[in-house]
């Protein structure tokens, strides 16, 4: 077992360590040869020796550098060294966090680590909180706390009795709200399309101005970040509005949220502590491995009532026990990375995260329109979307930047535009990076 342990994570410091070197994405070579792996399955066993290796060499090179430091595609980071060294130990201890009792330490870290996001968030202390695989279960988890607690009001339990037949649960929501929102709404039974959608200014906030009369049992969920262009609802307006009907607010910050944790950017989570629930992730601005969303409810009470079970054979505790706050049982121990890289970086260190790649976002956008492109957004954290020309020019643009390898950045559809979306949020991008792959787009787009 210790020569398969050290030769694997010898493996695996190899390609840390020969990430910022290769193409951003994989070459179709390295993909083509995945199909060595598409064989019959095998009567015979294979040594360990073996199955690792033939993931490493096969599979690593046809893997994209997300840990590395220029992938911007999508809002996520790469993972602090010391949150995947946690991850490994972690691992190894192999706990199943869903219980205090037979897994007090991984339970006890996850408890700190809610503490400790509470406090960076500048949400109330005793908010309960869930650790799920990220801001869609997120969301989900949340909203059925949100559906609860709603439905309690009208004497209904809905846990119990489900949704037929219950009262009505008005959901309003922006126009450009995360499509994994509309998800959750789904699985809640809700609907994806029974809402009340608010109209959006330019940025993709949602118009305080347009927000409809509330009454009755509602749901307003605002988003603090967008994804294409990090822009934040206008928070203090609208949950005053909401409150004041009784609605419950529920905050998508998968990670926008995040904002809170610099002094430079908290404006924008301005009046976001007033919500009653709030959704964010892990695995994007924290830099944990996937997967690490977390789910937090003021109402801790209705978050436990909408996800706790009981069963004769299942220990009790008086402490907080994990799986009473999150829809699965058995789960790994996301806590732990979480831990670790709050207890690594502290709230200094989350601050200069945020901080710089925000300063990157903004120098990606100063160096595009000083070389003639377009930028769409306001540079308000860390999204930048530019555009290139028409449709068909972004498109080949992205496509070239893709395989040229530098670095790795999307497309998107902003109202009706064609644009490449950057998202800065890895602690590996260094300001080099950011010189690196701007010749490389400005190169690419000027052919
Ligand atoms: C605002 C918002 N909400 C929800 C999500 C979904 O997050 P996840 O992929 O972690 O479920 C994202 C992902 O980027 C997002 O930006």
């Amino acid at each position: 077992m210790r020569k398969l342990l050290e030769s694997t994570a010898q493996r695996a410091i190899a390609y840390l360590e020969g990430i910022g070197d290769r193409s951003v994405a994989p070459s179709a070579e390295a993909v083509a040869n995945l199909a060595r792996l598409d064989e019959p399955f095998n009567d015979a066993p294979t040594s360990a020796d073996q199955v690792i290796k033939m993931l490493d060499e096969n599979c690593s090179p046809a893997t994209t550098a997300m840990a590395g430091p220029r992938f911007f595609g999508f809002v996520i980071g790469g993972s602090l060294p010391v949150t995947v060294a946690a991850n490994w130990l972690a691992g190894a201890w192999d706990q199943n966090s869903g219980l205090f009792t037979p897994t007090p330490a991984t339970a006890s870290l996850e408890q700190v680590a809610l503490n400790w996001l509470l406090d960076l968030f500048n949400l109330p202390s005793d908010c309960g909180g869930g650790f799920v695989t990220g801001a869609t279960m997120a969301n989900f988890t949340a909203l059925a706390a949100a559906r609860r607690a709603l439905l309690k009001r009208a004497s209904w339990n809905v846990e119990a009795d489900g949704l037929f037949g219950a009262p009505p649960i008005t959901v309003v929501v922006g126009e450009e709200a995360h499509p994994t929102l509309f998800k959750s709404l789904g699985l809640l039974g809700l609907g994806r399309n029974r809402v009340v959608r608010v109209p959006v200014d330019s940025q993709g906030r949602m118009r305080a101005d347009a927000l409809p009369t509330l009454s009755g049992l509602t749901m307003l969920c605002v988003q603090a970040g967008n994804v294409n262009t990090g822009a934040f609802d206008p928070f203090p307006e609208i949950c005053a509005r909401a409150h004041e009907a009784g609605a419950w607010v529920h905050v998508d910050g998968a990670f926008g949220l995040w904002a809170a944790a610099t002094a430079s950017t908290s404006h924008l989570v301005a009046g976001l502590c007033d919500a009653d629930s709030w959704a964010t992730d892990c695995h994007k601005w924290l830099n944990v491995p996937y997967d690490s969303g977390i789910a937090l409810v003021r109402d801790g009470e209705a978050l436990r009532a909408a996800m706790a079970i009981t069963a004769d054979y299942l220990p009790t505790s008086e402490f907080r026990n994990p799986s009473d706050f999150t829809p699965e049982l058995s789960r790994r121990a996301r806590g732990v990375e979480v831990w670790a890289a709050l207890r690594s970086l502290g709230r200094q260190g989350v601050s200069e995260l945020v901080e710089r790649n925000c300063r990157q976002a903004r120098r990606f956008a100063e160096g595009l329109q000083t070389a003639g492109f377009k930028v769409l957004n306001d540079v308000v954290l860390n999204q930048v979307l530019v555009t290139f020309g028409d449709a068909e020019t972004t498109n080949r643009v992205i496509s070239e930047i893709q395989r040229e390898g530098t670095c790795w950045c999307g497309g998107t559809v902003w109202q009706e535009q064609t644009a490449m979306r950057i998202s800065v949020s890895s602690w590996a991008t260094t300001d080099a990076d950011v010189e690196r792959s701007l010749e490389a787009m400005i190169r690419i787009a000027g052919r």
